[in-house]
């Protein structure tokens, strides 16, 4: 881990969505502290082990979390297990109608890490659930946004005070 607390957060989208969810909360999350946004394709153990606090963000697809956050989590799961106990986390997810499947895996994901969840889990609702709205490039609601953003800027500000 860094000396000064660095938020990671780690976020796979497929129409925009929870791209627009992580980048709102890094951008309040950075007021704070420093953040790292990676891609859940690039994030390694490494990237993990270095930082003080994950931020997870992701779809749920086929009420899972997608394929690409889970690949994300089998790469690092093992490598990382009985390292990062106690760290703090969050979860953001942007889900159609539901998003409940997703939120349930990546927690117990995080539970079996040992980390700590410092908020509620977060789901935007899109509303996408015919073929041509879920295929639609997704332009999320201001008061959505703003949520992302204070969950960010929590995240961040509890990191720099070392109250996480
Ligand atoms: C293959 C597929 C399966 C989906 N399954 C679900 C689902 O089980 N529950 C749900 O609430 N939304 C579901 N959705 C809708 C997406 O969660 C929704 O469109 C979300 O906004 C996508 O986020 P993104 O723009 O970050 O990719 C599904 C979308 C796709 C493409």
């Amino acid at each position: 881990m860094t000396d000064t607390p660095t938020l990671l957060i780690v976020w796979h989208s497929r129409t925009g969505a929870s791209e627009a969810m992580a980048q709102a909360a890094a951008a309040a999350a950075a007021e704070e502290g420093p953040v790292r946004l990676l891609r859940a394709d690039e994030a390694q153990p490494a990237d993990l082990l270095e930082a003080s606090g994950y931020l997870f963000v992701c779809p749920e697809n086929l009420a899972s979390m997608t394929g690409a956050m889970k690949e994300c989590f089998d790469r690092c799961y093992y490598p990382l297990l009985g390292q990062i106990e106690g760290r703090p986390y969050a979860v953001m997810v942007a889900a159609g109608s539901d998003g409940e499947g997703a939120v349930r895996q990546i927690e117990r994901i995080a539970t079996g890490w040992r980390l700590r969840r410092i908020a509620e889990s977060l789901i935007v609702c899109t509303h996408a659930q015919t073929p041509e709205d879920i295929a639609a490039p997704k332009h999320l609601h201001e008061a959505d946004l703003a949520r992302c953003r204070e969950l960010g800027a929590m995240f961040g500000a509890g990191l720099a005070m070392g109250v996480f």
